[in-house]
């Protein structure tokens, strides 16, 4: 392939990546398009951004809102216009079609996975609903699975409990791709579970309290979801930091836990530590579970009170070295830290 074909290539998956996550317009290389419209003076470009976006199987299936989509396509044209003289006919085709459609009240997002696979998941859209930040995916959340990608030895054939799961991305992640034995999310919003619940079910999985539908559902047809049953076992809990006892943690025998954005209100620190507390000395198979917890660093005093705080339980850390391949689309300047937790006394 030519260079500047390549290139073309690349913008066009660029702008995929983005519109299918959902990321806002303002992020989208708009001046490198225009750019490229101008010196190649041909809408097949436009074209082929039509087909990775607003006319790509995913987003037919499990679209993004309605005005996001009409934002986009406006943009689109708006591109064109700049350099062509003739409309296009495709793009007022398809604006036409999302001007007669109603807003929903569910969008989808999807992440594009490196197996070619995707994470779709119902997310809301503001930042906070229902009085919990756990209804949209965070960026320590992206970051986290992109790590668990390229470290997926760690997570292969074990049991993993992640903390705080909210809607799913990081852990449906690593069940696509790490071949976990078993995966516990966990949260304790009930708004969350449910939503969580219905993103697992939308990326093809069963969890483990319906297997028993499920073996029905197969001996009726022998064919139907075969796959699932091959999968991880996938547990959905209600898990509260406040509440949660060390003998239920420790029931789950787990051999590593993991969490994405929990660190960021002191005021749920200290039930967090005192979870990752007995989580450390609880054993499985005579070893206790590795822990690492992804968090973006908004306020630095609430990173030190965690610090301090696990310092005062015994507890160490290290911070983890960031992975390779960024995969998903976040703002790669927010500060973003992984660390490994040590129990000194073990
Ligand atoms: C900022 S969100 C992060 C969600 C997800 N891990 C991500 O990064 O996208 C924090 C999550 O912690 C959960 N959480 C907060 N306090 C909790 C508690 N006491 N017990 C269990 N989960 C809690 C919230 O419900 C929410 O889903």
């Amino acid at each position: 392939m030519d260079p500047a074909a390549e290139e073309a290539r690349h913008l066009g998956l660029r702008f995929q990546r983005g519109f299918l996550a959902g990321r806002r317009l303002s992020a989208f290389p708009w001046a490198e398009l225009e750019k490229k419209l101008k010196s190649s003076s041909d809408a097949l470009l436009l074209l082929d951004i039509l087909q990775k976006t607003i006319l790509h199987p995913l987003c037919m299936k499990y679209p993004p809102s309605v005005k996001y989509r009409r934002c986009f396509i406006s943009e689109l044209i708006k591109k064109h216009e700049s350099i062509a003289t003739e409309p296009l006919d495709e793009l007022y085709d398809v604006l036409a079609d999302i001007l007669n459609k109603e807003e929903s009240t569910t969008c989808y997002k999807s992440y594009l996975l490196p197996t070619g696979d995707s994470v779709t998941l119902s997310e809301t859209v503001a930042i906070i609903s229902q009085g919990t930040t756990g209804l949209v995916t965070w960026d320590a959340a992206l970051y986290l699975a992109e790590w668990a990608i390229e470290n997926s030895a760690i997570f292969s054939n074990r049991t993993i409990l992640e903390l705080g799961s909210g809607i799913g991305l990081t852990g449906i992640a690593i069940c696509k791709t790490c071949n976990p034995k078993a995966y516990v999310f966990s949260d304790y919003h009930h708004c969350v579970l449910e939503q969580l619940r219905e993103n697992i079910h939308l990326n093809g999985f069963v969890l483990e309290s319906e297997t028993g539908n499920h073996t029905k559902m197969q001996s009726q047809n022998q064919r139907t979801e075969v796959m699932d049953l091959q999968g991880p076992k996938i547990t959905a809990a209600e898990l509260d930091w406040d509440s949660v006892t060390k003998e239920q943690l420790s029931q789950l025998q787990v051999d590593v836990v993991i969490a994405a954005d929990v660190v960021y209100d002191p005021q749920i620190t200290s039930s967090l530590i005192s979870v990752l507390q007995q989580l450390s000395a609880s054993k499985t198979a005579g070893k206790p579970p590795e822990i690492y917890i992804a968090f973006t660093v908004r306020n630095p005093d609430t990173y030190h009170l965690f610090q301090t705080e696990l310092g005062k339980v015994g507890i160490g850390w290290q911070v983890v070295p960031t992975h390779t391949k960024n995969l998903f689309l976040y703002d790669l300047h927010s500060n973003i830290t992984l660390l490994k937790l040590l129990a000194k006394t073990l």
